[in-house]
């Protein structure tokens, strides 16, 4: 599947589970004096969660144009950060909960894509047992739980919650833990999807304030996704590089070598 199919594939689904389709926002935050630059598909949709705007649909789907500077030491260094990249996401305005998240991102992954079960590998907030006996209910997985990696917020403050993530597994070839091991880090196993559970408002001393809804808010990395479905470790491999690095060698004259990639 190419990149472009990916994205496709991912927006009908949630179309077709009346999410509206909206484009992606603009790198540059409007009206957002906490973001320099937008981060994750929710970032545009923050006064949404907070009920300062009423959003046009109670369920959206994106994707969304991303820079994520908190990664920003690691590109150049794993095959899976970027500087700029494209983030899938659906979003319950107050409609669904960790219920239908779950469920969605598992029937898409499993069902749509094809994707094998026992390569999927996922977790949930150390505090959160609802979404661990969901997990267990819909996918016969027993979640690893964490701390602080399945909390998630946009910045220090505004809307957060706990989270739960899917990770793929790329194979014992590939060096690399289980998440929440001391080599979680190693490449093996890759954070493929991040369904957030957004029901808090942070203030910036840390005082969590329930918002007036329960959201959802998930992001699924397009170039992450590609090396997946390609067969490739490297999202450097995928369709969405191969052509945009022969284009740079064609005009340079510089062939690409294990140095200089
Ligand atoms: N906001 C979460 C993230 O960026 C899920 O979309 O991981």
């Amino acid at each position: 599947m190419t990149g472009n199919e990916i994205r496709e594939k991912f927006l009908k689904f949630f179309e077709e589970k009346q999410h509206l389709m909206l484009p992606s926002a603009s790198l540059i935050p409007q009206d957002d004096p906490t973001l320099l630059i937008i981060g994750a598909g929710m970032a545009p949709f923050k006064p949404f969660f907070t009920g300062k705007m009423k959003p046009p649909s109670p369920r959206i789907t994106t994707c969304q144009k991303c820079v994520r500077t908190g990664d920003i030491e690691n590109v150049g260094r794993t095959a899976r950060h970027h500087t700029f990249f494209e983030m899938l996401g659906n979003w319950s305005f107050g409609d669904y909960f960790k219920e239908g998240a779950i469920e969605m991102s598992w029937d898409l992954l499993t069902r749509v894509i094809g994707i094998d079960p026992a390569r999927l590998v996922v977790t949930a907030h150390e505090s959160d047992d609802e979404a661990a006996a969901i997990w267990r209910k819909v996918a016969g997985k027993e979640a690893i739980r964490l701390g602080k990696d399945n909390w998630w917020s946009a910045g220090d403050t505004g809307p957060c919650g706990p989270c739960s993530e899917i990770f793929y597994d790329f194979g014992e070839d590939v060096p690399g833990g289980m998440p929440g091991t001391p080599d979680e880090d190693g490449g093996r196993f890759v954070e493929i999807w991040n369904d957030v559970f957004m029901q808090y408002d942070r203030d910036a001393n840390g005082n969590l304030t329930p918002l007036p809804n329960k959201n959802v808010d998930t992001g699924a990395g397009l170039e992450r996704w590609a090396a997946m479905l390609q067969g490739k470790f490297d999202n450097y491999d995928t369709d969405l590089f191969v052509n945009l690095k022969r284009a740079v060698s064609d005009v340079t004259g510089v062939a690409e070598t294990p140095e200089n990639r």
